[in-house]
């Protein structure tokens, strides 16, 4: 594996492959790989012979009373994951080389941004959108890979390829799992054991809601309200728990096929994201 830390190395390394046709696949990170993190990789490695991962934390996706500072940064130990793992280049580049000079041009999103993680973090989206650009237009890649355990993430990525007619294919990888269930996640590190030890409450919240749903239990807003009650009984601090429409990120309405629960709770400073797809039967 190649560690490239500047762009136009980047680009005359994969103008190269291009030239020889090589399928080449992204995996944009900030870093702190899990087993997450490599299920992207290992699904990137099936579909391309060509594997560019980025780690970057991206200082413009972070708000300013965010983790930017305390993100956990453990390159050795990520670059030693992805060897082991046989990906071509790691690309990490310094806050220097992705943002060299004043930024006035950035990614505007319209109602996709609106809700859910969107309302919690101003501003998040746009940093995260324009990052993702910046770093498509420097690796040109034919496909890139994203979790689902980021869903508004992966939807915004997903329009903002259609819209701005970028030409390459988006991934989503289903959310890889503790064995208790809790989503991985790099913010799961920040968690205290006994934290920890709570943590699962929140998908074994989305399966019962999902449960009662696939039941026939019509009143989404009293299946939400009291499973957010349940979650601060044990501890968290519900931030968002909904139901929508997966393909537009609305609020469900009766008739639609595709459900998505869509949650963030906080347990002391660490802020978990979960998601659960529901698929109804159109009879
Ligand atoms: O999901 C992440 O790790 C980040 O939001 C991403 C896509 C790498 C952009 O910084």
């Amino acid at each position: 594996m190649q560690t490239i830390t500047d762009i136009i190395q980047l680009r005359s390394l994969i103008a190269g492959w291009r030239a020889a046709d090589h399928p080449i696949a992204f995996v944009p990170t900030m870093g702190n790989l899990h087993d997450g993190h490599m299920k992207l990789v290992r699904t990137a490695k099936h579909r391309a012979l060509k594997v560019v991962v980025s780690i970057f934390v991206n200082p413009t996706q972070f708000g300013p009373h965010e983790d930017f500072d305390n993100y956990p940064r453990t390159e050795q130990q990520d670059a030693q994951k992805l060897v082991t793992a046989d990906v071509d280049v790691l690309f990490l580049p310094s806050i220097d080389i992705m943002y060299p000079q004043r930024n006035l041009i950035s990614i505007g999103i319209h109602e996709l941004n609106q809700d859910y993680c969107g309302k919690s973090r101003p501003g998040h989206f746009e940093g995260m959108a324009t990052i993702v650009c910046k770093l498509f237009n420097i690796v040109q890649p034919d496909m890139a890979f994203f979790g689902e355990k980021d869903f508004q993430q992966l939807a915004i990525i997903r329009q903002m390829v259609s819209d701005l007619n970028f030409p390459l294919l988006i991934y989503g990888v289903p959310t890889q799992r503790e064995d208790d269930g809790l989503a991985m996640s790099s913010r799961n590190s920040y968690l205290t054991p006994q934290q920890r030890a709570v943590a699962p409450k929140l998908y074994q919240t989305l399966l019962t809601i999902k449960h009662h749903i696939v039941k026939g239990e019509p009143d989404f807003d009293q299946l939400t309200n009291q499973a957010s009650a349940e979650l601060n009984q044990a501890g968290f601090f519900t931030e968002y728990l909904n139901i929508a429409n997966s393909d537009t990120l609305q609020p469900a309405s009766p008739g639609d096929n595709t459900l998505i629960i869509l949650a963030a709770a906080k347990l002391g400073n660490t802020r978990l994201i979960d998601n659960l797809t529901i698929h109804l039967n159109s009879a």
